[in-house]
């Protein structure tokens, strides 16, 4: 089975997120910007929340790359709580990529709150989610 996992990040919390999910996966992570090789089975698509939204750049790797997509598993961080994982969702499978109904989701630091995530134990849940969703 191929992997991907992918990640855009503003300011490193969600890279630090898709770092740890690439290691126990035995992939590296790569930033949405980078061009896709081949075909993958599975995506984790690390992708946090801006302005309420997923980045642009995250809705446009998914559209690029569409036919070459299995399966979108989302994760991302936030100051709210929220997910992008509703977001990402509809968006994806209008674009016809099935994306899994699981998805990790933990606080990101921003400004003053949540500082210090996701940590050490994010990371190692994140990395259990991802290994149980293949
Ligand atoms: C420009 C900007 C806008 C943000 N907007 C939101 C928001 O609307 N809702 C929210 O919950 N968090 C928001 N955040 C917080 C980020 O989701 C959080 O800091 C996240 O961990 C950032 O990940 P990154 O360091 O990988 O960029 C925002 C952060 C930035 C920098």
């Amino acid at each position: 089975m191929s992997v991907e996992v992918r990640y855009l990040s503003r300011g490193g919390n969600t890279k630090r997120l898709a770092e740890a999910v690439a290691k126990a996966l035995d992939v590296r992570a790569k930033s949405v910007e980078e061009p896709v090789e081949g075909r993958a089975d599975v995506v984790f698509l690390c992708a946090s929340v801006y302005g309420g939204s997923p980045d642009k750049a995250v809705l446009n790797y998914v559209k690029q790359n569409a036919r070459d997509i299995g399966r979108l598993v989302v994760l991302s961080t936030s100051a709210s709580g929220k997910s992008t994982h509703t977001r990402l969702k509809a968006a994806a499978e209008d674009m016809g990529v099935q994306v899994s109904e699981a998805y990790f989701h933990c606080p990101g630091a921003f400004l003053m709150l949540h500082r210090g995530r996701p940590n050490a134990e994010d990371c190692a849940k994140a990395a259990a989610f991802a290994r149980a969703q293949l």
